[in-house]
């Protein structure tokens, strides 16, 4: 089943989103920007052409007898033509404010009073400044002081319009903002594509999660090849199948075990009570069925003991109560206990102990592990053979190494590597009938694998086995430990 993904909090739509935004954002500040160069540059052409004019009308006005005269040849075009351009903007007053010459142009910006008349002709430069008239026309005007023959001061001002370089800046505004109306809704639908190219493989991981059910886990997602964070996810997401895979697998092939070791002596219970039910007479009869059977409960009930402890301990119920623990005590211990299965099968059973052997372990585990491979050693040697066990400190780094040795019927190469495994069983002539559940080695590995420390095994058939174990002084903070059977079987 598919999940519709809210189209507005879809991460599609907050991508293209932001890069509109962003982009949206860009172009603004660029318009703003060349808007911005474009009117000073406009402004600036019109003040360099009022210097000018300035510098003209200093050259053909002249002021005579408190009069102003045009000194231009009035049969000169050129002449008349610069004049004309100079009486385009412009004022002449005397010091009180009593205009001399003045243009239409002039009075619809508004003549200056006489208090700014006498503050510009108190600067010592002439001042530049933008004025506009009644319609919002802007002009620039330079305002200062002209000079008579006689040295007496009047209010010169001369003016350019604005309003050419105001068009331009505002025309390119219009145009500018007018195409952002259509390039941004082009950049959304490129950056709606673009982010769907790139959601496009989350999208698909997304689907080949949902295909994943418990029995097509073998699924995965095929790399794109780009080694971005995307195929990242994938070789996680690959990874993971694969572990839940293995679980599963394990967890199938254990329930299958189970069942099948559950099965033969459940079968054989039947078949004693009905065999009893049918054909006992005496009651001698039936209570050797009885006999038979409880003893086939007992072999169930010791499975499904074993069985409850092994996925306690798998599961990381079983949690490790470590202690200090002096390893060659624990042997001494183990071994002792034994002397006496071992003297009943005229196996001889020896020790060599280095004192002083410390590591941080689970002591009622360690046992475990000692009285399991001790268990092994006796049942797979036959008479007159020995098992012997030796605890020292292992040279390579501060552990504590734990070796067993027998001189029993050996395990064949091709079945070292599963006898970890559990209902693991060397099927052979000599060893069938003492054979256990197969749990036994099993529960070793785990044993190792939780105290961080590593197992290893050599056997050679028909002359003995020698199990290796290494742990170390300190266990790793690795708990609880819930992998397979876990040891690192490292062959010796
Ligand atoms: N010291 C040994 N010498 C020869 N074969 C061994 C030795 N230890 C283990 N094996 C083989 O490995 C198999 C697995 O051992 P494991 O201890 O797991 O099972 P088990 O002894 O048969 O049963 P359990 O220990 O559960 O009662 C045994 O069945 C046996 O065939
Ligand atoms: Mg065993």
């Amino acid at each position: 089943m598919r999940h519709p993904v809210n189209l507005l909090r879809g991460l599609r739509f907050r991508l293209t989103l932001s890069y509109l935004l962003l982009f949206s954002a860009l172009l603004v500040v660029i318009g703003l920007y060349f808007r911005h160069s474009l009117q000073v540059q406009t402004e600036g052409d019109v003040r360099a052409v009022l210097e000018e004019v300035w510098g003209e009308a200093k050259g053909y006005l002249r002021i005579e007898n408190e009069r102003p005269i045009w000194t231009a040849d009035p049969e000169d075009p050129e002449d008349s033509h610069i004049v004309e351009r100079l009486r385009y903007v412009i004022l002449l007053t005397d010091s009180s404010g009593n205009i001399l010459i003045d243009s239409p142009n002039y009075e619809s910006i508004g003549i200056d009073s006489l208090s700014e008349i006498r503050r510009i002709m108190a600067l010592r430069e002439p001042e530049v400044h933008v004025r506009s008239d009644a319609a919002g026309r802007p002009y620039i005007i330079k305002a200062g002081v002209m000079l008579d023959d006689h040295g007496k001061r009047y209010f010169f001002a001369i003016g350019r319009s604005l309003a050419e370089s105001q068009r331009t800046v505002d025309l390119f505004t219009a145009d500018y903002f007018l195409s952002l109306l259509a390039i941004i809704p082009l950049t959304g639908l490129l950056g709606w594509a673009l982010a769907g190219r790139a959601i496009q493989p989350v999208n698909e991981l997304a689907q080949a999660a949902q295909k994943i059910t418990g029995s097509n886990l073998s699924l995965q997602i095929p790399l794109r090849g780009a080694g971005d964070e995307l195929d990242h996810l994938i070789e996680s997401f690959n990874r993971m199948t694969t572990r839940l895979e293995d679980s599963f697998e394990q967890i199938r092939r254990f329930s299958t075990d189970v069942s099948h070791e559950l099965r033969t002596p459940l079968t054989a219970i039947r078949g004693q009570l009905e065999v009893a039910l049918f054909t006992a007479k005496t009651p001698e009869q039936y209570h050797d069925a009885m006999v038979n059977a409880l003893e086939d409960v007992e072999q169930l009930s010791s499975i499904v003991r074993a069985l409850l402890l092994l996925s306690q301990a798998e599961s990381g119920q079983l949690v490790l109560q470590k202690t200090v623990l002096d390893l060659g005590q624990v042997a001494e211990d183990i071994v002792d206990q034994f002397q006496i299965p071992a003297e009943e099968k005229h196996v001889r059973l020896t020790a060599r102990i280095e004192p002083g052997v410390v590591i941080l372990a689970d002591r009622t585990q360690i046992e475990r592990l000692f009285s399991n491979l001790l268990s092994n050693a006796v049942k797979y040697t036959p008479q007159a053979g020995t098992v012997h066990v030796r605890v020292r400190r292992d040279e390579r780094q501060n552990w504590g190494r734990i070796e067993i040795e027998d001189t029993g019927v050996g395990i064949p190469e091709e079945n070292l590597p599963h006898i970890f495994d559990r209902f693991y069983r060397v099927r052979n002539a000599e060893t069938n009938l003492i054979q256990g559940l197969g749990l036994g080695l099993s529960f070793v590995a785990w044993i190792v694998k939780a105290h961080g420390g590593q197992i290893g095994v050599t056997s050679t058939v028909g002359a003995g086995t020698r199990f290796t174990i290494r742990l170390p002084a300190e266990a790793p903070a690795t708990q609880p430990v819930n992998e397979d059977h876990g040891a690192t079987v490292e062959r010796l």
